[in-house]
């Protein structure tokens, strides 16, 4: 559909010209149906003894686990499973400690979001002398990773593009991230078969997780044409087909296309030029994992209508109308927040159709832990830097709000 623009005012937002950047992303990308047959010819360069990480038990139900018996025959393979959800920090040391006592030479994540970031950990660990803990708490001192070969079989993350990695401390009660350019994957194998067997709820969640990916890079003060163009065709992309996945799971056009949105809604491409990016929402959801648990694109789910509806003004709202018209294929209208605020309708009218969660209430969750999670929030992330400076209270407020 083609975009209107509702404002004269847009121009003061779009500008390149005081920006600049660079971009490199070294992770070689494999992409599409039987591309995880590349896998041996990726891994034969970088050695013969391959700690394969994994989690629960999905490798093994979706069919992947069978071919990587295949593949991998000529490699000597360490089996390294049950990563959970939101994984631990613990599983980094255990993961570390056998690559250095069994001289690994590479590693194989294989699985969702989780697994990879465990497995970037795992990398970056295994040349540190100590609790892995101390890599999340300054990834300064992060100097050196095993190879990482990645193959995501959930579309939500982008963790198989990007380089960084989430982590818990059950101890501490905090979520915290390692970002340092050596946890990019070597190469990243994207194979949509494998994401058939993602359950519904999985698939839902995958779909808020992209969708809050593009919406924390576009909430921005400052941003350019291209940026908010890439955000719309990604975000567009995202909606349509995560509906078509989330009808039938075994529809490779959706799976494939979801799977492609993932990819390229992590990697910072959509955001590339934009001034800070303050990224609000994972920010408070990863202050609510570290108490509750949370399945990542459920708290996302949550909290992303309620948090543009706190900063959406005047001033940022043609933006918003011109992105949600692209991506929801929204009528025509003439005012800009009127139309931003149906937008964010539209995006709770999708969150509603695949079942995910509206209220932090129906995930158990009370505001025992408010006053922690905002402290937590206000220390490691820069939330006064971002579109709409917020501080602590407004982190309360919206905590709330989500009840
Ligand atoms: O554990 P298994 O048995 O593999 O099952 C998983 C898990 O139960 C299952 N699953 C994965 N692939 C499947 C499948 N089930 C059936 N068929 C398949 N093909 O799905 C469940 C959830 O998996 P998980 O990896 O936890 O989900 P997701 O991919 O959403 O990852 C979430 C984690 O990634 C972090 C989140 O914070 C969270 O810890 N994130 C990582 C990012 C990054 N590295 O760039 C960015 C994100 O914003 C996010 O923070
Ligand atoms: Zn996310």
């Amino acid at each position: 559909m083609a975009v209107t623009y509702f404002s004269t005012n847009y121009q003061r937002s779009y500008d390149l010209r005081r920006t600049k950047f660079y971009l490199l992303p070294p992770t070689r990308l494999f992409f599409g149906k039987e591309s995880i047959a590349s896998l041996p010819t990726i891994l034969e360069p970088l050695g013969r003894k391959v700690l394969l990480v994994y989690g629960g038990g999905s490798i093994k139900h979706n069919g992947i686990y069978v071919k990587l018996k295949e593949l991998l025959s000529n490699f000597n393979v360490v089996e390294f499973g049950e990563v959970q959800s939101n994984p631990q920090i613990s599983m980094v040391n255990a993961g570390a400690k056998i690559c250095q006592e069994q001289g690994i030479d590479l590693v194989l994540a294989v699985g969702g979001g989780s697994v990879v970031d465990c497995a970037k950990a795992i990398c970056a660990a295994t040349f540190y002398d100590g609790d892995a803990w101390d890599l999340v708490l300054d990834n300064t001192k992060v100097t050196k990773a095993l190879p990482l070969v990645a193959v995501i079989t959930l579309a939500a993350t982008g963790s198989e593009y990007d380089c960084g990695c989430g982590l818990s401390n059950s101890a501490t009660h905090q979520k915290m991230a390692i970002i340092h350019p050596l946890l990019f994957p070597v190469a990243a194998i994207c194979d949509p078969q494998y994401t058939y067997t993602v359950s519904k709820r999985q698939t839902a969640a995958g779909v808020a997780d992209i969708i809050s990916h593009i919406l924390e890079q576009f909430c921005v003060k400052e941003s350019n044409l291209i940026a908010d163009g890439l955000c719309a065709a990604v975000m567009h992309a995202a909606v349509i087909a995560g509906k078509e996945a989330y009808a039938d799971g075994f529809n490779y056009d959706a799976r494939s296309n979801m799977l492609w949105a993932s990819t390229l809604a992590c990697n910072s491409l959509c955001g590339m030029g934009t001034s800070f990016q303050a990224w609000a929402c994972h920010a408070i959801e990863h202050g609510l994992a570290a108490f509750y648990n949370t399945t990542h694109g459920e708290g996302l789910a949550i909290l992303t209508p309620i948090y543009l509806r706190y900063v959406l003004s005047e001033d940022n709202a043609p933006r918003f109308a011109k992105l949600f018209a692209h991506v929801f294929d929204l009528p025509y209208g003439k005012n800009d927040l009127a139309q931003a605020q149906a937008g964010i309708k539209a995006l709770e009218d999708l969150f509603a159709a695949l079942n995910l969660p509206r209220t932090l209430s129906e995930l158990n969750i009370t505001a025992t832990y408010f006053e922690e999670i905002a402290t937590e929030v206000m220390t490691h992330w820069h939330l006064d830097q971002g579109m709409v400076p917020l501080g602590r209270e407004d982190v309360i407020k919206i905590l709330k709000r989500a009840l």
